[in-house]
């Protein structure tokens, strides 16, 4: 059995120290080669995950769902709020209280920050973050740091690039909650009214990393390692007129990429919208699909170092 996480719940990209990280993407590295070697897992068979997600998901629920199948584990699911008492008031103390009973772990999606933790107070249940809003979701940043070593082969060196909608993007907020562990420097390019949160911002230079914010992605491209591309998130804004004025801030092209270090990696949690053009798809570094695909075995390191 693979050893424990510290805590009881995933909640933050922050909770983990570096050697934490090390053994999480340690024991993903083994799960992708019983994987890729056709194992048949039975780790976490009798256990049941319960997956809640109060906002839209594709990648994140199915391969969460795909690890706990592929760990021999079972999975119950509520896709839609609309669907959930929390349509007719439930709160979602109450909601976890109630699931609590009916899984050994609980990997939960919703729309305000903090959430996670709110519904982690409310259980001993292992809660596991699936994005809270605006604020963090580490288990994607968990793979976007594995996805980058096995892309890049290493973290220490690297220029990256993050790209977009700094302000609202949870899975940059909670990625650049783990460079903070790394000997990196970091391009933040966003428009002035998407800028990273200053203390993010802050944290990351306390820890002696290299943070240049520019407007520019032109200015970005010939000097990264790894281009990490979001996508405006529309459902953050209060003003319709503001994300129509932003949503095209930013369209990474093909031929934008003759600037570029032959070696680059490009990256993207997905959904994209607009931002990267399908002709850069068969560039030999575009790892967004890959990157995905590294959800399931990080995913199955997570869930069997937190179930009960
Ligand atoms: C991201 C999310 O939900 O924060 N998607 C994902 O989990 N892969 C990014 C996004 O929605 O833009």
């Amino acid at each position: 059995m693979t050893e424990r996480l510290s805590s009881k719940d995933v909640l933050r990209a922050d909770q983990f120290s570096p050697d934490e990280i090390d053994r999480i993407l340690g024991a993903a590295r083994r799960y992708e080669a019983r994987l890729d070697a056709g194992d048949v897992l039975e780790e976490m068979r009798g256990k049941v995950l319960a997956t809640l997600f109060y906002e839209p998901s594709t990648r994140t629920r199915l391969s969460f769902e795909a690890a706990m199948l592929r760990l021999g584990g079972r999975v119950i699911s509520v896709a839609e709020a609309v669907s959930s008492s929390a349509a007719k008031g439930e709160s979602l103390r109450d909601t976890i209280k109630m699931v609590e009973g009916y899984a050994d772990v609980i990997v939960l999606r919703h729309p305000r920050i903090g959430a996670a933790e709110e519904a982690a107070r409310a259980t001993d249940a292992p809660i596991v973050n699936a994005g809270d809003g605006a604020g963090q979701h580490p288990t994607q940043s968990l793979l976007d740091l594995y996805t980058l070593v096995k892309e890049q082969g290493k973290v220490d060196g690297l220029t990256i690039a993050l790209v977009g909608d700094l302000k609202n993007g949870r899975t940059v907020h909670s990625l650049a909650d783990l460079l903070v562990h790394y000997d990196v420097e970091l391009v933040l390019v966003s428009p002035d009214a998407l800028r990273m949160p200053g203390e993010i911002v802050e944290r990351l230079r306390a820890k002696g990393i290299s943070v240049r914010e520019t407007e520019s992605l032109a200015d970005a491209i010939p000097v990264c390692d790894v281009l990490y591309m979001t996508r405006i998130q529309r459902e953050r804004f209060d003003d319709p007129a503001e994300y129509e004025r932003l949503k095209d801030a930013y369209v990474l092209t093909r031929v934008m990429l003759v600037a570029a270090k032959e070696s680059i990696t490009i990256m993207h949690p997905l959904p994209r919208v607009n931002e990267i053009a399908t002709d850069v798809d068969d560039h030999p570094g575009a790892a967004y699909f890959r990157q995905a695909a590294n959800g399931v075995p990080v995913r199955m390191a997570l869930l069997a170092m937190v179930t009960r």
